[in-house]
């Protein structure tokens, strides 16, 4: 089953991109309906025009009351009948009358590992604990901290911020040398086929009529 798909993004857009072009070969089982946008002038604005792809932009204006933002944000995704609304890239936190709107099938990506619940460690593959690294400066941070390995969590949105249910994960070993962008470019490369991924099992579970639910992955 082909997914309608909405995509909220804040930046450059470069996993919008990645999904886009997957859908025009052929490797996305989903439509992306609409792209929503909070920075007029983001490069992600001229890459969803460029695919004609409806896109709004509302940026929250300071001052401006931030659940009322949110529900206009909702009231504006909701005609698009999205089974799937994917915050790729999205830089906002947002309240939990948004998230309601959604859930479950209101997802993040997020450059950082994050475990299963709100721990504050992860546990990588080889068995090192590392910080959990959660917030707006994931790549910065994983520097400033200092752990070998780092990486890329698509999880479910609840209120709580980059805590909920994983779908996937990969891991991104840190390098000698690395600025925050290398280590970030290296953490896009490897989050843009999982997203692909991500959708794609989601869509064969719809398929099946079974509960969109992701084995975890790493
Ligand atoms: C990604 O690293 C995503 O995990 C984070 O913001 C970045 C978006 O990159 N939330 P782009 O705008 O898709 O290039």
């Amino acid at each position: 089953m082909s997914l309608r798909l909405a995509v909220m993004v804040s930046g450059s857009g470069s996993n919008l991109q990645a999904l886009i072009d997957a859908r025009r070969a052929g490797d996305l089982d989903a439509r992306i309906v609409a792209v929503i946008c909070d920075q007029p002038g983001a490069q992600a604005i001229g890459r969803a025009l460029a695919a004609r792809i409806p896109t709004i932009c509302l940026p929250l204006r300071k001052g401006a009351d931030r659940a009322q933002w949110a529900a206009l944000v909702a009231d504006l995704i909701e005609p698009f009948r999205p089974d799937l609304v994917l915050m790729a890239g999205w830089m906002r936190i947002m309240p939990a009358n948004f998230v309601e709107r959604f859930t479950p099938d209101l997802l993040n990506q997020h450059p950082a590992l994050l475990p299963e619940t709100d721990a504050d460690t992860y546990v990588t593959g080889d068995g090192r604990e590392i910080p959990a690294i959660r917030g707006s400066h994931a790549v910065r941070d994983a520097l400033r901290l200092g752990v070998p390995v780092t990486g890329c969590t698509i999880h479910r949105v609840t209120p709580l911020v980059d805590v909920g249910p994983v779908l996937a994960r990969r891991e991104v070993a840190v390098a000698p040398g690395d600025t925050e962008a290398t280590l970030h470019e290296r953490i896009k490369a490897a989050e843009r086929p999982m997203v692909i991924d991500v959708i794609n099992q989601l869509a064969a579970q719809a398929a099946q009529g079974r509960p969109v639910n992701v084995d975890h992955a790493r």
